[in-house]
């Protein structure tokens, strides 16, 4: 056996593997060493103790070896793994992709914070509304016509619908009997469900969807959000209403902006009024909602409904000014946004422009 090249070759061993297969070879149960130490016993003893004296030395530098070795390739396994797994605690993190409120969303909330400045409290209104509350109760009768100007989804109840599903009045009570139901067609059933669960004096705003039955274009879209506001209390005026709307327009467009009213008709209030703002940085009115005084029709149709449910009469001698505008027709203008249809096609790219 050459006990130099053996010590090479473990010297060079490319692996732990290779190492232990070498430890095998030379000291393992059958290895070279403990063979030729076996046969020790054969020789005479003169030669004897001079071959184990150099058995014993190569077993011992064979020993040493290995062990050299193996430390050698356990340092080279760890700076190898220790490489790899090198954490570069410097470098900038992922940035996982963030969710954010819709514009329309951003828009009520804007809308919506601006009035909780002057007081206002913000509630909402069941969207499958009964026509009572959506039509009759504001002053518009099955047979008026101004029931043209809003096109209607009607919903149809069949018998095991009917059964699951039934309209709630203010109290939780079932009006479904009280006419059909429809998608609402504007917030404006909220100030009756609300005046008749309310006394006065009060101011609310409702932010919601309303749907109507359109032919959907670039400005109309089925399913658009309006934000309603009702006011009442015993000497509430016509000032009151052109003073919250001017700061509306304020709110939105700065010191610059003002509030305009023109006359116009709704059922529901008397005089009404259409309200354009003035958006001081394009020089240019922007038609944005109808408003007027709440008709006494309406405080008598809330009166009826209250004493049917055994309440007492709360809006004789009350006045009050509503108003509604369209949140979508708002950011339409405002973001020159070409068509409303891009609102609810829920494109990333379109949407991802209003992140704020
Ligand atoms: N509800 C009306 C519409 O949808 C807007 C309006 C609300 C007008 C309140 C007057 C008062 O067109």
């Amino acid at each position: 056996m050459d006990i130099e090249a053996a010590l090479e070759e473990i010297g060079r061993a490319p692996n732990l593997e290779r190492l232990q297969g070498l430890k095998v070879h030379y000291l393992g149960k059958n290895g070279q060493v403990t063979q030729a130490m076996k046969t020790l016993g054969q020789l005479p003893p003169e030669e004897r103790r001079e071959k184990g004296r150099v058995l014993n030395e190569w077993k011992r530098a064979l020993e040493l070896a290995l062990e050299a070795r193996e430390a050698q390739l356990k340092e080279q396994a760890l700076q190898a793994q220790l490489e790899q797994e090198a954490l570069d605690v410097s470098l900038p993190g992922y940035a996982f992709p963030s969710g954010g409120l819709h514009i329309t969303s951003r828009i009520v909330l804007e809308l919506v914070n601006i009035f909780r400045r002057l007081g206002f409290s913000v509630v909402e209104g069941p969207e499958v509304e009964s026509e009572f509350f959506n039509f009759d109760a504001l002053n518009m009768p099955e047979w008026h016509p101004a029931r043209d100007m809003q096109d209607t989804f009607w919903v149809e109840f069949n018998r095991a619908a009917e059964e699951a599903f039934t309209i709630q009045g203010p109290f939780g009570e079932d009006v479904t009997g009280l006419g059909g139901a429809v998608l609402r067609t504007h917030t404006s059933g909220m100030q009756i469900r609300y005046m008749i669960q309310h006394t006065p004096p009060f101011r609310i705003v409702v932010p919601g969807r309303v749907f109507r039955y359109e032919q959907t274009d670039a400005s109309h879209e089925a399913m658009f959000h309006q934000l309603e506001g009702l006011v009442v209390g015993p000497n509430i005026t016509m000032a009151d209403l052109k003073g919250a709307i001017s700061e509306l327009a304020r709110g939105l467009f700065g010191k610059e902006g003002k509030a305009r009213f023109q006359p116009t008709f709704f059922p529901f209030v008397e005089p009404g009024v259409q309200f354009a703002m003035w958006w001081p940085e394009r020089q240019k009115w922007l038609e944005l909602g109808g408003a007027g005084m709440v008709h006494p029709y309406l405080f008598k149709a809330v009166d009826d409904y209250r004493e049917r449910q055994g309440l007492p009469r709360a809006y004789e001698g009350m006045t009050g000014w509503a108003f509604g505008m369209g949140v979508e027709r708002l950011a339409l203008l405002r973001y020159g946004i070409p068509d409303i249809r891009y609102f609810y096609q829920n494109r990333l790219s379109f949407l991802r422009q209003f992140r704020g």
